[in-house]
Parts: structure tokens; sequence; C-alpha cells
């Protein structure tokens, strides 16, 4: 845990965020629930914001990358930290506008963003959309011709680095459905046609090297080659690309096996990218680009946390011990996707002695329905609370209805007080866009 976080143990022993007792979050609201540390979050988002001005004078833009997690109040937030967002669909787009966001802050991404997602862009005022597509330039192109505007476009390019939670590789030619290559050509020849086409308006360059990466290098690495391509585009086409988009992928702590960043180490991040950007612009002759960064994971994964209430444990002897929970794959998908690992607690006896390690299941007829596995736990019983923590970033965006369970209510706590910003579906929500044709009456 750290500075930021209002996580803590309180005088009774209980699991404690945003000052209120996760015990009464779980009796009031029930289970299971996810928990968003209002506090955390804007932290998070002032962080990125400050160390642009502090590092970059001011001269770039934090999005909130609202994969992570998309619902009106993280727009609202957003907002009110004075930061932009991306988006990468039309529902998330919907979603921002609906929350009251400024629609020349929001970039548009996607790898392949459909007509109708292009049309909802263009005519909402998307202030920029990442072309991944030739086709996708002309569609745009067509729209805003129709429109009689145009519109601000930066190319997604794939710099040849790409990063892993520990480690980076430089690579010649990437294999990714996102993006154009600097290294084949490819990359210089789509911003060639752009500039032929008279309604966009080519910005520069937007990158996104990994995700979960704690190796600044990397992010270095990746500006630094960045730069040398918009110089190269420059030299061969007079082009000088105005704003660098280096993405987002700042790392978080799940366990002990990662590092507890603080502000000072996100801020961090910034700081070597502004310094790296600042002397190659001044080695290549280049103006300094208008720098974006594009954090999603970082502003709110460690903000969140899940509550579920324990149910069966099964003991096999000799092999395991599985505690499920009234949870499972459709509020958190992750370990199913990725074998992420978690950090849990029991939120009802959080002061207490771990004696065991558990495998953390969920209800779903899946064996591969797990939440997390090897967690050191006290004596589990069915009624505990069990707290599944940095849950926030890629749970509820990925969650699902799966074998027709609810997803799950989320709650935005602060000081104490606890307000849902999800409310709870019912059965009727379940079957609401179900229709019986005729011939089934
Ligand atoms: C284009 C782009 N930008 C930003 C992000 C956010 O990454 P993270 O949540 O790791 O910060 C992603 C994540 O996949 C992405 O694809």
């Amino acid at each position: 845990m750290n500075e930021r976080r209002t996580l803590k143990i309180n005088e009774k022993g209980h699991l404690e965020i945003g000052g209120c007792d996760s015990v009464e979050l779980a009796a009031r609201f029930g289970t299971p629930l996810y928990v968003f540390d209002e506090k955390y979050i804007r932290d998070m988002m002032a962080v990125y914001r400050d160390a642009i001005k502090a590092f970059y004078g001011g001269k770039g833009l934090v999005l909130y990358a609202s994969k992570a997690f998309s619902c009106l109040a993280v727009y609202r937030i957003a907002a009110q930290e004075g930061i932009g967002v991306d988006v990468v669909s039309g529902g998330e787009l919907y979603t921002a506008l609906k929350a009251g966001f400024p629609a020349d802050k929001i970039f548009m991404h996607g790898n392949n963003k459909l007509p109708q997602e292009l049309e909802f862009a263009v005519s909402a005022g998307v202030g920029t959309i990442v072309v991944d597509a030739y086709d996708e330039a002309d569609m745009i192109d067509e729209l805003c011709a129709a429109a009689g505007r145009s519109q601000d476009v930066l190319v997604r390019i794939n710099p040849g680095v790409e990063a892993h939670t520990h480690a980076f590789v430089q690579t010649a030619r990437t294999d990714s459905k996102f993006g154009f290559s600097v290294s084949d050509g490819t990359a210089e020849n789509i911003t060639k046609y752009i500039l032929a086409k008279p309604h966009l308006r080519l910005k520069g360059y937007h990158c996104h090297i990994g995700s979960q990466i704690f190796e600044k290098q990397s992010f270095v690495l990746a500006a630094g080659k960045a730069m040398d391509f918009i110089a190269a585009v420059k030299a061969d086409t007079g082009f000088e690309a105005q704003t660098l988009n280096i993405g987002g992928g700042f790392g978080i702590w799940y366990t002990d096996e990662d590092a507890k960043l603080g502000a000072g180490d996100y801020a961090g991040y910034l700081e070597a990218l502004a310094g790296e950007v600042k002397a190659k612009a001044a080695e290549l002759g280049l103006s300094l680009p208008f720098l974006v960064i594009e954090p999603g994971r970082s502003v709110v994964g460690e903000a969140g946390v899940t509550l579920y209430t324990a149910g069966a444990v099964k003991d096999i002897p000799g092999v395991k011990k599985y505690v499920a929970v009234d949870g499972g794959m459709f509020d958190n998908p992750r370990y199913a996707l990725y074998q992420s690992k978690y950090t849990v607690l029991l939120a009802n006896r959080a002061n207490e002695k771990c004696t065991e390690r558990v495998t953390i299941a969920g209800k779903c007829c899946e064996s591969g329905d797990i939440i997390a596995v090897d967690c050191a736990l006290p004596a589990a019983r069915r009624g505990d609370i069990v707290a599944v923590l940095s849950t926030g970033a890629y749970n509820y965006s990925m969650a699902s209805n799966y074998n027709r369970n609810f997803i799950p209510p989320a709650v935005l706590v602060k000081d104490g007080s606890a307000e849902y910003i999800i409310k709870p579906q019912t059965y009727e929500d379940l079957v609401r866009n179900d229709v019986l044709p005729d011939r089934l009456k």
C-alpha cells in the first residue's frame, strides 16, 4: 500500500477504504461489489498532469485511457481534473459525452473503428482521431468533406520497442494488429497518404509499447525512436510532426512481486520521457512536440477493491484448498485470460495471521473460473468478506453476464462516504433485450 492509497486496517480489524469500513460496505451494498477510491483516482490524474507541467513546461496533455474503467463518474472526475481521455469505441465515446466531457479533449483509438463509430466521432467533434488503417483515413476524410470541416489526426506507429513488465525488446518488424511499422517504411507511407487528404490535419504520431511496464528505459527508447522517425519523415517529406503521443502502460502493484510505486515514481516516468524528447529535439533540430501520455491501469487499478462473500470452502487433501466466492470470471476475467496475480485479504479478519494458501474460485460453470491462486489467508469460512486488491482496471470494463450472473455494482468512496457510480443489475435487466419471435410464442 502506498501514500496515495486510503486502504488501511481499522480498529475493528476490518479493511477500510476511503474512510469506509469494507465490512459495512458489503452489508449495505451487498457483494460482489467494486469499490473505487476517489482520492486515489484524482491523485493519480494530478500526478501525471502536474508532471507534464513540471518537466515539459505544460506543453502536453494527459489522457486517461478509459478502456481501463469506463463509466459516467470517471469521465466526470477526469474533466474536473482538467485532463483528456482516450476512447476506443462508440460506447466509450457516448459515455464520455453523456458525462459532459469536452469533445475536443477526446482522442479516439481503435484498430478497426466501425464506420458508424467514425461518423459518431466526427459529428461529435472529437479532438483527435488516431488513424490505424488506410481506408479509415478515407472514411474520415469523406465524413469531413460531407460535414464541411476538417479533423486532427495522428497515425499509430510501431517504433520497434515492445515492453513487458520487467523487460523490453527492440524489434525490427512488429507483428501486431495495431499500427504501422517505422522499420519497413509503412509508417512513412501512410503519412504521405494522409498528407494528401484535404480534410485531414495530420498532427503527428501515436505509439503504445505495452502494459504493466516498470522499465522507464523502455519509454525513453520508444520516445527516442519516435523522434528519429519524425526527423526522417521531415527530411523526406518536409512534414514535421507537432504531436507525439507515447501511450500508456505504466505498471502498478498487484502483489509483492511488483514494485509499489509512489507519486514520485510515476512523475519520474514523465521526467525521463520529457528529458529524452527534449534531448532528441535539440539533437535533431526539431521543435518540441506536444507530448501526450495515456495512462489507464495506473490511474484506476490500485484505486479499486472488489469485495466478495466466501461460500463453499473445499479442501482437496494433498492438492489444494478452494475458497469459492459469489463472483468470478464474470466480474474479473483477468486470471482466466492472463493468469494474473492478485493480493487477497479477509476484509472482516484483516488482522488475523495467515495460516494457509488457497485458491479463490468463482461461481461459474467453468473450471478456469479462478480469481487468484496461492493466496495467503487465515482459514476462510462461509460468510467471510473476501477483498481482492488492485481490481480497478480491466475488471468492470471486461465484465460480462456470463451464466446470467449480474455484473456487480460499483461504489465510489471518499472521506467515509460511499455512493453508487454503477447501480446493481436486476433479473429484469438480464432479459431486457431478449425477444421471443412470433413463431416461438
Ligand atoms: C492505445 C492505448 N493507450 C493506452 C492504453 C492504456 O494502457 P495502461 O492501462 O496499461 O496504462 C492502452 C492499453 O491497452 C492502449 O492500447
